[in-house]
C-alpha cells in the first residue's frame, strides 16, 4: 500500500474531482499541492451540489486534507467553502484541515490585478479564471508575498504590506489605475484573520507522522500538464507547475513518497481559456461533444472548447510525469457519434512531426493528423466491467493506450462513484 499522485494530463477538467473522489475514500489523508481556487469541480452532498475549488476532496469523506504551501489561498473563498459545507452538515474542524502557515496569501487585489491585466491585453489575453492565481504567483517567487503564518505577528505583518504596497502601487500609478491603501488590506485581513489561523500549522510532521506509521496520501493535483509554467502552451498556461513533482515542491514530501502516478485522460480533449488546440473542433461535432459531456467551467461558467483526442498531447504530459497507469474518464461522451477521430501526429509546415512542440509560434501552427474509429453507437453509460462494454469501445481503449503507451488502470463511465471499472487499485500497486 503506497501514496497515489493523482495529475490531470490535458488541460484541466479531465474528471479529476470523481476518481480524487473515489480514491480519497481509501486514503487518510488528502493533500492540495498547487494552484488555488481556479481548480475546481462539483460534488453532490445529501442531494445538494456543491464547488469546492481549494478545499481537498477528503473534505467530504471526514479524511485528513492539508493545503500544502505550494497553493495560493484566499482566505475568503476557503472560508466561504467550509461555510458552504457547513450548510450540507459537514463541520470542517481544525482537526480535519490542516492549512501550510507558508502558504502564499491571495488578497482582493490579486483578483483585482488579474483583470486589469486581461483588459490590458486584449484580443491576446490568456482567459485566466480571474481569481488572482497568476499576480499571487509572482510575489511569491518576487519574495514580497504575505504567507498565511505571518497572520500571527502583526507588527511584522504591517511591514511586509508596505513592502509588498510599494511594488504594486508603483505600477498600478503607472497605469493609472487606482492604488492599494493599506487600511483596507488590514481590514480585509482582520476580517478573516482569526477564523483562519485556526486551521494554520506547520504540516511537515503530519507526513512524517504518516510516513512512520504507513497512512495513505492521496495527492490531489490540479489543472492539467498542458497548463504546467514550464511544459505547457506557454504562455497559455497557469502559474504553476502541475506537473507531479509538485507534490513534494509543494508539501514538502520527499519525492520518493509520491507513490503510484495516475494520469487522469477524458477521452476527448477540452480546454477554457485561450490558447493553440490542436485537435479543436469548431463545428457541430465540437459542441455535439459539449453539450453531450457538459462542457462547463466549474468556476467561471465558461464554455470549453472541444474537440478530438489527442494522443500526442496525452503521451507527451504522462512521459514528463512518469505516470504509472490513467484513469479514462467521460467515455460515454462518445456512445453517439458514428465516426471518432484521434489525433496522432501533426503536420508543421508541411512536415509530419510525433511530438508536442514548445515553442508557441510553433504549437499555433499545427495540423492534425488523424487515423478514423468506427462509433460503437451504444450506451457505454454505468458500465462496470468491460464485459458491458461494446467490442468497438473496449478497441478504442485499447487504441489508446497503445498510442500513450500507459495502461488504462481505471474506467469511468458516468459521474457517478459507482460506475468505475477498476482494471488496477492505484493504492495497491
Ligand atoms: P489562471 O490559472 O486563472 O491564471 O488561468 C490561466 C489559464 O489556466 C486559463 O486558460 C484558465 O482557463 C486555465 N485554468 C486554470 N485553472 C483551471 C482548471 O482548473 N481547469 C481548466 N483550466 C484552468
Amino acid at each position: 500500500m503506497g501514496n497515489v499522485t493523482v495529475i490531470g494530463s490535458q488541460w484541466g477538467d479531465e474528471g479529476k474531482g470523481k476518481i480524487v473522489d473515489w480514491l480519497s475514500n481509501q486514503a487518510d489523508i488528502v493533500a492540495r499541492f498547487q494552484g488555488g481556487n481556479n481548480a475546481g469541480h462539483t460534488i453532490v452532498v445529501n442531494k445538494k451540489k456543491i464547488a469546492l475549488s481549494l478545499l481537498p476532496s477528503g473534505i467530504i469523506r471526514q479524511k485528513k486534507s492539508v493545503i500544502g504551501n505550494g497553493v495560493v489561498v484566499n482566505p475568503q473563498a476557503l472560508l466561504d467553502e467550509i461555510r458552504s459545507l457547513k450548510k450540507v452538515g459537514i463541520n470542517v474542524s481544525n482537526k480535519d484541515l490542516v492549512i501550510s502557515e507558508n502558504a502564499s496569501i491571495i488578497f482582493s487585489f490579486h483578483k483585482n490585478i488579474d483583470s486589469i491585466r486581461e483588459k490590458l491585453k486584449g484580443p491576446n489575453k490568456i482567459g485566466t479564471t480571474g481569481r488572482g492565481i497568476g499576480p499571487a504567483y509572482e510575489d511569491k517567487v518576487g519574495r514580497r508575498a504575505i504567507r498565511l503564518g505571518d497572520l500571527r505577528n502583526k507588527e511584522n505583518l504591517k511591514n511586509k504590506i508596505k513592502n509588498i504596497l510599494a511594488y504594486h502601487n508603483t505600477i498600478l500609478l503607472g497605469l493609472g489605475a487606482k492604488t492599494i491603501d493599506e487600511k483596507e488590506i488590514m481590514i480585509e485581513i482582520e476580517s478573516y484573520r482569526l477564523e483562519i489561523l485556526k486551521f494554520v500549522q506547520r504540516i511537515n510532521p503530519i507526513f512524517f507522522k504518516a510516513k512512520l506509521s504507513g497512512q495513505k496520501i492521496l495527492f490531489e493535483g490540479a489543472q492539467g500538464i498542458l497548463l504546467d509554467v514550464d511544459h505547457g502552451t506557454y504562455p497559455f498556461v497557469t502559474s504553476s507547475n502541475t506537473l507531479p513533482s509538485s507534490a513534494s515542491t509543494g508539501t514538502g514530501i520527499s519525492i520518493k513518497q509520491l507513490g503510484f502516478i495516475l494520469g487522469i485522460v477524458k477521452a476527448y480533449t477540452t480546454r477554457v481559456g485561450s490558447g493553440p488546440f490542436p485537435s479543436e473542433l469548431k463545428n457541430n461535432i465540437g459542441t455535439k461533444l459539449g453539450k453531450i459531456g457538459n462542457e462547463f467551467g466549474t468556476v467561471t461558467g465558461r464554455q470549453r472548447r472541444c474537440g478530438w483526442f489527442d494522443s500526442i498531447i496525452v503521451k507527451h504530459s504522462l512521459e514528463i510525469s512518469g505516470a504509472d497507469g490513467i484513469a479514462l474518464t467521460k467515455m460515454d461522451v462518445l456512445d453517439n457519434f458514428e465516426e471518432i477521430k484521434i489525433c496522432v501526429g501533426y503536420k508543421l509546415k508541411g512536415k509530419k512531426i510525433d511530438y508536442f512542440p514548445n515553442l508557441d509560434f510553433e504549437q499555433n501552427n499545427l495540423q492534425p493528423i488523424y487515423e478514423k474509429h468506427k462509433g460503437w453507437m451504444e450506451n457505454t453509460q454505468g458500465a462496470k466491467s468491460w464485459s458491458e462494454l461494446p467490442a468497438l469501445a473496449i478497441k478504442y481503449v485499447r487504441r489508446v493506450e497503445e498510442l500513450i503507451g500507459v495502461p488504462v488502470v481505471m474506467l469511468s463511465t458516468s459521474p457517478k462513484r459507482e460506475d468505475t471499472i477498476v482494471v488496477k487499485n492505484p493504492f495497491i500497486s
